[in-house]
């Protein structure tokens, strides 16, 4: 029973409850006592709401989004938004209407037309994101009055990722529901393809955007007139409740309270001193369940109607602390249209800093008191509350209220001037008066949704006097320079009084150096850049001031015109794509642009992965207790507190493991569970088992492991200084003699350097999963996992266990993205979880929560290439020699395979005569890195890129001159001896430079770059080429396994697994065009080791390529069996065919079977033909850089490939797109930081990035404005299935074009200081703090030298 006091009868009435209640998806609940530590999240998929997935659990992911329904009693009016469920408190929504994805649209009953258009735009890949970004923008219809801005519709998905599609589809399926852009959807606009059809900008396929397929959506559509019968409405109920108080409990002895009096809050804040004030949760929920702290007492305040009062009046704008963020930014927003401009200059600036303030979803939540009492020092508002002169009314618990100066209130580290029987009242800002400036600065590691590496609030009110305009108050306070936001007091001081001159910004910033002093070992790092970002943001600051005097006094100083560019905002333009392809049929379905087969299934949330399925009775929950020491012997395990933990049901260490411990995909170097000796920190020891997760999670920190700590090797360069390699994984490609070239003369220069690039973290949206348990009576062992290699899975657990492998089954119906990080490492879960679920006889779930799925699973690995380059003053390549070294990691796993195709790739498309490249797989105490996509070819192709730059800036010349001199052509032999056959390059190149209009642009951007001091902006193009083969001979097999059945269906299963890369709709189409029937009459059903056994891992690209020749052979073999009845009779379909050969008693099942033919290498002769056949491609990038901040934006992408025929062009452009992004987001954005030499202030070992809050991977707002992508036309690949051509990993390289181009534009910064002919390097990712500090001018040479690289963990 819910426990709920009615208003104002708390006292009076004691103990008599009414019941506490939630409406979910139009269905009535009642809230039942004890739950107040569950999250809305933990709810609904306890109520089998599986839709709302959980990504994260932080808020930083979006696929937990649905929507909250309130009805506001102040406005009267029903509000709707966006949340996260991971972080909303179950009681938060009491009374109150929650909309999940199954409450929007379901396969039986209909699809919203968001999830129509989302399906059929190709917007869903894996799905796990899907039904987040649905309700994100679900919301936003349902709360906007008129349809949205395509610029609102952006700005409402900033807070989901998608790690699959690159974005783009996901914009054009939503902006059909904008007002804006209803010409889009004309015939007109629709790029004309040559035949006369065009390609619709929304779905990127050919159609007549005429015919009613893709008409605008207008707004009444969807929440008006024609979709109100679909439409959930606001229960009446909720229309009529009384708001009532609620105190409910949670476990151990948690009490929750709502107060809906300001009188009753006062009077629980004294009586519970102690208790913790939650509005929108996304601190106090954060420190609960990430950090751990434990609050007892939980007084969420959202409600009390004098903490969310907004008062406007001549003195300013009086907030309620209560108010939450997006409110106040239609605040602000509103009184800039209404007050006087000089009267809102502070408002002006908040709403900007809002605008990156987190995602909609926790602006939805996150209160302005939230924001101030949790004092961070890198919180975004409290800088400008300090600059605007606000005021913040506290209130104690005898309602006694006073006021603090916003810029005397933060006393220390997270400290405020409060007691522990205060609150916040409300925040008054005042107007800003005439010549009153106000200006917020931000930079983060990405722009949207990203806590800030340095912020600022500055503010200047001026006098006029004698002409001239004097300084007469000064603010000055930056964020994450100090453990508390900090005033420069000393430059404010400064300031005061002072001429606004010229001279006085030089002074000025003199002071500021003595003011802001960051500590060497600082938290955060990045000492030099924030020094940095101090001195640029107070510059900026004194030219934007200096800006708007001009208006009112044209007399003054001013600064040149090309200074302007360092005040110009960044604003967000809308997005264009183009998509263009031919659409080569073969048979019913093979070549045309299909939607993915599940994607109906995933818009509507219905699809069901790992952690969704439906868990059998008795079943455990796991988590593992991992190493906290980079490299330590175990001393002793200490499980005494764990076993008297709640729920505890067993602990399991190698001890318990019943068969053999030792396991590894290609050498057993791994323990399942650590026995003596732990090699990197999140190291497996063992794993608990208990009746929930939250509960296995707490027994498994309390397993108490004594160490000795032992001397730990945290870099490829110590790895390479002790020589610690793993064994035998030395080798070397040869081709002529580099020694004899470099010495011959022939060589004009000969340059030598060295490249370093850091690793990535896979982050696929579902994290790593099993669920195992064992059937009769434990003689057989079943598992569902989230795997890209089920047959591993089935491997391992036979093995740890001593059950032969046809006793385990592993199944796998789809995973939310896998990209390599599935391929071997979720074996490991898979084994760990079958270990107690074995001898416990009883089936365990082991789902890793983000930050251990982060921490403990392998990333992509960092590189060093040590090279030296002999070439002629043409710029003709002569000999390269290369020194290549990748951060295994404590295990061998694949990286000998991934150093192997980086070393094939180093040539990336450059014909050398001379090369020899020797690499080692280098032994560091870190967990082991893995496959990600391109397997090490990225990282070849890149320091051979990084190269041809450097020859180009000795040569003076233009790096694409470069590359084209050096173009491999057909008949090139590379150096592993493979002979080019069937060419592309050359027609790609060209075909890209004329559609890029590359010339142009180059001369467009240098006229940009000679106009804008502070801006600049940079082109590259880049070439590719990437083997496709697995280059174990014996992994280039696939089986398959085909049914026909009575009714003309047939059922496919293959070997490779569904990750969103569209692979079963592929094998599918390769099915329907074999039988001649529609695509719909097939059906891939899932991966299972039962049905296809020793399958290799969906990988290399190679899948489609694989099962669809596996699944042809299989359909091949029953046409021919089918084949004698079908010439003697005919028959209507193929549904009567197949029940008169059922009745001819013709087996209509067939095993198929593929080998890739002619391929092999051998490493002994270093000899062979690794490849079956290359994808090339060809790309073309151009930046903007903020060269003050390092800020940066993609304003154009054109990709060019050639996929042959493709078998289906929809799905392999979505393909290209988040490959492309992907890449992006390793060259430019994803920064793992490891604690290394590098970065003191980590602990030894211990990854700091471990979740979206700290590693940050690409945004809808990080995708280029222009995104153009074409498949080459015209060229049949008759190596591959259907004249198609593999496309999984090939583009993912095209992404260093943004890379070059941010070096482009660098390079033109640096020009301005007389460095512009210099090399330097830019290390990978080229994150903000990389560009900025490379941009060296006035503001970075106080701190570093010209030659500064920012450190790197590699
Ligand atoms: C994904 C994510 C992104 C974020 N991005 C940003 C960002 O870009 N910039 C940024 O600055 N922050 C960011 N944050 C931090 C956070 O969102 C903000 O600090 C937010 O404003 C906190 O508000 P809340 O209502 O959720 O606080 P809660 O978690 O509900 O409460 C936070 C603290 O404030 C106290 N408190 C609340 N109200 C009062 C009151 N009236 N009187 C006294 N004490 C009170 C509580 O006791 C508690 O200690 C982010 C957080 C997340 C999870
Ligand atoms: S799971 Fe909630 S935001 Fe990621
Ligand atoms: S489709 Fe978005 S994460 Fe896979």
């Amino acid at each position: 029973m819910g426990s709920l006091k009615k208003e104002g009868e708390m006292e009076q009435i004691g103990d008599e409850f009414t019941e506490a209640i939630l409406y979910v998806n139009g269905v009535r609940r009642v809230l039942p006592d004890g739950l107040a530590h569950m999250t809305l999240l933990e709810y609904l998929r306890g109520l089998g709401l599986t839709g709302t997935k959980l990504g994260c659990g932080e808020g930083g992911c979006g696929a937990c989004t649905v929507m909250v329904s309130n009805y506001d009693r102040t406005s009267n009016k029903c509000i709707h938004y966006a949340v996260n469920a991971c972080l909303a408190p179950l009681y938060s929504v009491e009374g109150m209407h929650v909309i999940s994805i199954e409450g929007v649209g379901h396969r039986k009953h209909g699809l919203h037309p968001l999830q129509e258009s989302l399906a059929s735009s190709h917007g869903s890949q894996c799905g796990f994101c899907t039904p987040g970004f649905v309700m994100s923008m679900y919301a936003l219809l349902r709360s906007n009055k008129t349809p949205p801005s395509e610029e609102e519709i952006e700005e409402s998905l900033a807070g989901n990722l998608c790690r699959c599609t690159g974005y783009r589809p996901i914009v054009d399926a939503f902006r059909v529901f904008a007002k804006t852009n209803d010409a889009l959807y004309s015939g007109l606009s629709s790029l004309s393809l040559q035949d006369g059809s065009s390609i619709c900008p929304s779905t990127g396929k050919p159609c007549s955007c005429g015919d009613g397929r893709f008409q605008p959506i207008s707004y009444s559509d969807t929440d008006g007139a024609k979709y109100t019968e679909k439409e959930l409405i606001f229960p009446p109920e909720l229309l009529l409740r009384k708001l009532a108080p609620l105190k409910l409990r949670g476990d151990g002895g948690m009490i929750w309270y709502r107060p809906v009096r300001l009188q009753y809050l006062l009077h629980l804040k004294a009586k519970h001193p102690e208790a913790k004030l939650l509005v929108g949760n996304t601190e106090v929920g954060i420190e609960m369940r990430l950090k751990r702290l434990q609050y007892q007492v939980l007084i969420c305040v959202g409600q009390v109607p004098e903490l969310n009062t907004v008062n406007v009046n001549d003195n300013g704008v009086e907030i309620g602390s209560a108010l939450r963020l997006s409110e106040l930014l239609k605040l602000f927003r509103k009184v800039v249209k209404e007050r006087p401009a000089h009267e809102t200059s502070a408002c002006k600036a908040f709403i900007e800093q809002l605008k990156w303030f987190a995602g909609t979803q926790i602006r939805n939540v996150a209160s302005v008191g939230g924001n101030i009492c949790t004092a961070s020092p890198i919180s975004d508002l409290n800088p400008l509350w300090m600059a605007s002169r606000a005021e913040f009314k506290i209130i104690n618990c005898y309602g006694d209220v006073r006021s603090v100066r916003a810029r005397d209130f933060f006393s220390g580290y997270r400290k405020v001037d409060m007691e522990s029987n205060e609150i916040l009242l409300s925040v008054l800002i005042p107007w800003t008066r005439p010549l009153e400036y106000v200006k917020e600065f931000k930079q983060a590691h990405r722009r949207e949704d990203d806590i800030a590496i340095v912020n600022g609030g500055m503010r200047v009110f001026l006098e006029e006097r004698g002409g001239e305009l004097f300084v007469s108050e000064a603010i000055v306070a930056f964020g994450g320079v100090a453990p508390v936001t900090l005033r420069a007091r000393k430059t404010e001081e400064f300031l005061i009084g002072k001429s606004w001159s010229k001279g006085l910004l030089q002074d000025a910033l003199k002071v500021i150096q003595s003011d802001v002093l960051i500590d060497e070992d600082a938290p955060g790092g990045m000492v030099e850049f924030r020094k940095s970002l101090v001195l640029s943001f107070f510059f900026k600051f004194f030219l934007w001031v200096t800006h708007h005097l001009r208006d009112v006094k044209q007399a003054l100083e001013t600064f040149p015109p090309s200074y302007t560019s360092a005040v110009q905002s960044f604003a967000r333009p809308c997005r264009a794509g183009r998509q263009d392809y031919e659409t080569v049929r073969q048979g019913t379905a093979v070549g045309l642009p299909e939607v993915h087969l599940s994607a109906r299934m995933q818009v509507t949330g219905e699809a069901e992965y790992t952690d969704d399925t439906p868990v059998p009775p008795n079943t455990l929950h796991a988590a593992l207790v991992l190493s906290k020491m980079p490299h330590a012997r175990i001393i002793s395990i200490d499980d005494s507190e764990s076993k008297s933990s709640p729920g505890f049901a067993g602990l399991f260490l190698a001890k318990d493991v019943p068969a053999d411990n030792k396991i590894g995909p290609v050498v057993a170097d791994e323990e399942l569970f650590a026995t003596d000796v732990v090699t990197c920190v999140g190291q497996v020891i063992g794993v608990v088992v208990a009746d929930t997760h939250e509960n296995a999670k707490a027994a498994a920190g309390k397993v108490e492991v004594e160490y000795e700590e032992l001397p730990a090797i945290l870099s490829i360069k110590e790895a390479i200084a002790t020589k610690s390699f793993h064994p035998n994984t030395e080798k070397m490609l040869k081709k002529g003699d580099v020694e004899i070239c470099f010495q011959s003369g022939q060589c004009d220069r000969i340059i030598e350097g060295e490249v370093q690039m850091g690793s990535q973290e896979h982050f696929y949206m579902e994290p790593h999963g099993s669920l195992v348990w064992t059937s009769d009576g434990g003689n057989e062992v079943h598992m569902i996992s989230s795997t890209q290699d089920p047959h591993r899975h089935q491997l391992y657990v036979s093995h740890v266990l001593g059950l032969p492998m046809s006793k385990v089954v592993c199944k796998t119906k789809r995973i939310g993205g896998g990209f390599g990080g599935k391929e071997t490492r979720s074996a490991f879960i898979a084994a760990a979880a079958s270990v107690p679920s074995y001898l416990l006889n009883r089936p365990v779930k082991l789902i890793l929560d983000r930050d251990v799925d982060m921490m403990i699973s392998g990333h992509r690995h960092s590189f060093v290439g040590k090279y030296k380059v002999g070439f002629t003053n043409e710029g003709k390549v002569l000999a390269y020699d290369l020194e290549i070294y990748n951060n295994g990691g404590n295990s061998l796993d694949l990286s000998q395979a991934v150093l192997e195709i980086a070393m094939f790739n180093s040539d990336n498309v450059y014909e050398i005569p001379h090369v020899r490249i020797r690499g080692n797989v280098c032994f560091t105490n870190y967990p082991s890195n893995t496959a990600f996509r391109g397997f090490g070819g990225p990282q070849g192709m890149l320091i051979t890129e990084n190269w041809i730059q450097r020859i180009a800036a000795e040569l003076d010349r233009s790096p694409e001159e470069i590359k084209e001199k050096n173009f491999q052509v057909e008949g090139s032999i590379t150096h592993y001896s493979q002979t080019l056959q069937h060419c592309t390059l050359h027609q790609l190149w060209k075909e890209l430079k004329l559609s890029c209009n590359f010339l142009k642009a180059r001369r467009d951007v240098d006229e940009f770059n000679s106009h804008n001091r502070w801006k600049k902006r940079g082109v590259a193009m880049v070439p590719t080429k990437f083997g496709v083969s697995f280059t174990k001979t014996f992994m280039n097999q696939a089986g398959a396994l085909v049914h026909v059945y009575t009714d003309g269906t047939v059922l496919v299963t293959h070997g490779g697994v569904e990750m969103g890369q569209g692979l079963h709709t592929k094998v599918a189409q390769v099915a329907a065009s074999a039988f001649n029937i529609p695509l719909s009459s097939v059906f891939v059903s899932e991966t299972s080791t039962d049905k296809v056994p020793n399958a290799s891992p969906t990988a290399a690209s190679l899948s489609s390529d694989m099962y669809g020749a596996a699944v042809l052979d299989a359909c091949e073999q029953i046409k021919a069996r089918m084949d004698p009845v079908a010439s003697k009779l005919s028959f209507n379909s193929f549904a009567e065919l197949a029940s008169a050969c059922y009745f001819q008693r013709i087996d209509l099942s067939a095993h198929g079977f593929y080998i890739v033919p002619d391929v092999g290498f051998d490493w002994i002769s270093g000899k062979g033909d690794p490849f079956r056949y290359y994808t090339y491609g060809a790309a073309f990038a151009e930046v903007e850089i903020d060269t003050l901040t390092g800020d940066f934006h993609t304003r154009t992408v054109d990709i060019k490939l050639d996929l042959g025929y493709s078998l289906n062009p929809a799905i392999d452009i979505g393909q290209i797109e988040g490959a492309f992004v992907q890449g992006l987001g390793w060259v430019a954005l994803e920064e793992v930081k490891w604690g290394d030499a590098a970065h003191k202030w980590i602990k030894p070992g211990n990854l700091v990035t471990c979740g979206p809050g700290n590693y940050k991977i690409p945004s809808i707002n990080d995708i280029p404005f222009n995104f153009n992508v074409s498949l080459l036309k015209g060229n049949p690949n008759s190596k591959g299935i259907h004249s198609s051509k593999a496309v999984g990993e090939p583009p993912f390289f095209l992404a260093s074009s943004v890379l070059f181009a941010i070096k482009d534009a660098v390079k033109a910064a640096r020009a301005e200081v007389g460095l512009g002919s210099e090399w330097f390097p830019l290390d990978t990712p080229a994150t903000p703090e990389r560009i900025r500090m490379a941009c060296f001018d006035e503001f970075t040479c106080p701190f570093v030298s010209s030659d500064f690289c920012p450190e790197l963990s590699v």
